[in-house]
């Protein structure tokens, strides 16, 4: 069988991650989460003390830390320099500051030849991998062979995220809301490869619907496009 390549795009909490790992798993493919690797360099800027507000500062350092990530759907890793970098990537303080050190160009053009070169080693090797992020369907993988743009209103989307925070950060719904809204917009305001829908991406409002049907959606229309290559 041919080998596939899927990019499922869209802003924070629609439900992306679970849905493109879950996709994956059932499928046999390889997965990745190219947020996380925009998290991780933006934790080794934070550790190194490079300060995320100054460009030219993000720019020169972009190509020093070494950065990997696993494609296995059901164990994914990330590593910055070696070391573990899953349980920091998550925290509020990266998360609020992964937008600008994302929008840096030359942190985009090293992060997309990484992806890239994930990405073209799955093919050749698995049965292909299914790519999540902002610009995957847009910028890094154009040539996919489905690109998938998942939406939600920012009420379902901001319930989603205090749902996966509870318990570890503040989960306050309005303001989970205001940080989700700023960040997407932020995302989707840069100059350099922003989030976007490419136009031959189908888009799937997960608003009404549940994690079970999102994962459906998506493997009926991946098995689609298998069955007619
Ligand atoms: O998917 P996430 O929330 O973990 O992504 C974190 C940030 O990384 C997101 O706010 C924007 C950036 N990002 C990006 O610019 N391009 C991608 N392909 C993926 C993520």
């Amino acid at each position: 069988m041919e080998s596939v390549i899927v990019a499922i795009d869209g802003p924070s909490g629609t439900g992306k991650s679970s849905t493109s790992k879950a996709v994956a798993a059932e499928l046999g493919l390889s997965y990745l989460d190219t947020g996380a690797q925009y998290r991780a360099i933006t934790w080794w800027m934070i550790s190194n003390g490079i300060d995320v507000d100054d460009p030219a500062a993000i720019a020169s350092a972009s190509g020093k830390p070494v950065i990997e990530s696993g494609t296995d759907p059901a164990a994914p890793t990330i590593t910055v320099d070696g070391l573990d970098a899953s349980g920091p990537i998550r925290t509020q303080e990266v998360t609020s500051k992964v937008s600008a050190v994302s929008a840096v160009p030359e942190v985009r053009a090293r992060i997309t030849e990484l992806q890239r070169t994930i990405a073209s080693a799955a093919a050749k090797v698995a049965k292909g991998i299914v790519v999540e992020g902002r610009d995957i369907g847009t910028t890094v993988l154009p040539g996919a062979d489905l690109k998938i743009f998942l939406t939600a209103s920012a009420e379902a989307r901001a319930a989603r995220r205090s749902g996966e925070l509870k318990g570890k950060e503040a989960t306050d719904l309005a303001a989970t809301r205001e940080a989700l809204v700023k960040r997407d917009a932020a995302d989707a305001g840069r100059k350099t490869s922003p989030l976007a829908k490419a136009d031959d991406a189908v888009e799937v409002d997960t608003t009404e619907l549940t994690l079970s049907q999102v994962i459906e959606c998506v493997v009926a229309l991946v098995e689609e496009k298998r069955a007619a290559k």
